[in-house]
């Protein structure tokens, strides 16, 4: 992706009373191998209408919103800004090793839930479902502080690679078997900024 961007102004010299035409050429060099999947517009489609889902089911009750960082963090500030609900909002991190399409392996918790989640209502904000092994290991961590509710909405499911199955109650996109970044999905901790989803190509 490259896009060459022109401009042409007239600058005027007070001292000397002259002026002259300067004319920009700039070469914009987006980041390589990165293909487009989901549009940004796309993308606030479907946030809308998981808002619209969650708040029709959450109708009379102050969900607990956990995010999983840091992956998620995009999604779940665009997610509650159009939930009108009294919410609340924590957010847990994984540890991680390993590269980015790598595996981390067995899954630790290295910054849990701080706040007191017994009878509460409590959804589970996720960027991505790609093996289930973390998010799987994650709700039944979650069980265990005994919420009154305990459910799932991930942005993109990557079902081709599941190993364990993960109960997803609002879903946004099924994604092909392709590394996805961008709207908070990283690689190596990169292109988290971008505003649309990208396949990383080889
Ligand atoms: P799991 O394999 O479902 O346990 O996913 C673990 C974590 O790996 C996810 O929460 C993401 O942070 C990351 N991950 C998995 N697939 C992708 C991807 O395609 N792009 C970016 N991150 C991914
Ligand atoms: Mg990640």
């Amino acid at each position: 992706m490259r896009s060459i961007h022109q401009g042409a102004g007239k600058v005027h010299h007070p001292a000397t009373g002259t002026s002259c035409v300067i004319i920009v050429i700039s070469l914009m060099v987006s980041p390589p191998h990165l293909k487009i999947l989901i549009t940004r517009d796309e993308i606030a489609e479907t946030v809308d209408r998981l808002a619209r889902e969650i708040q029709r089911d959450y109708q009379g009750k102050e969900p607990l919103l956990i995010g999983i960082l840091k992956g998620s963090f995009v999604f779940m500030a665009d997610l509650i800004r159009r939930l009108d609900l009294p919410l609340e909002l924590d957010f847990v991190r994984f540890s991680t090793y390993g590269g980015c399409r790598e595996s981390s392996g067995k899954p630790r918790i290295a910054d849990g839930v701080k706040m007191p989640m017994k009878g509460k209502d409590v959804l589970v904000v996720e960027d991505i479902v790609d093996t289930g092994i973390s998010t799987s290991f994650l709700l039944e961590y979650l069980k265990r502080k005994r919420p009154a509710s305990l459910k799932l909405c991930a942005l993109t499911d990557k079902p081709s690679r599941r190993r364990v199955t993960v109960p997803i109650d609002y879903r946004g996109f099924t994604v092909p078997n392709k590394f996805i970044v961008g709207y908070g999905l990283d690689c190596d901790q990169k292109f988290r900024n971008l505003p649309h989803i990208y396949t990383l190509e080889d």
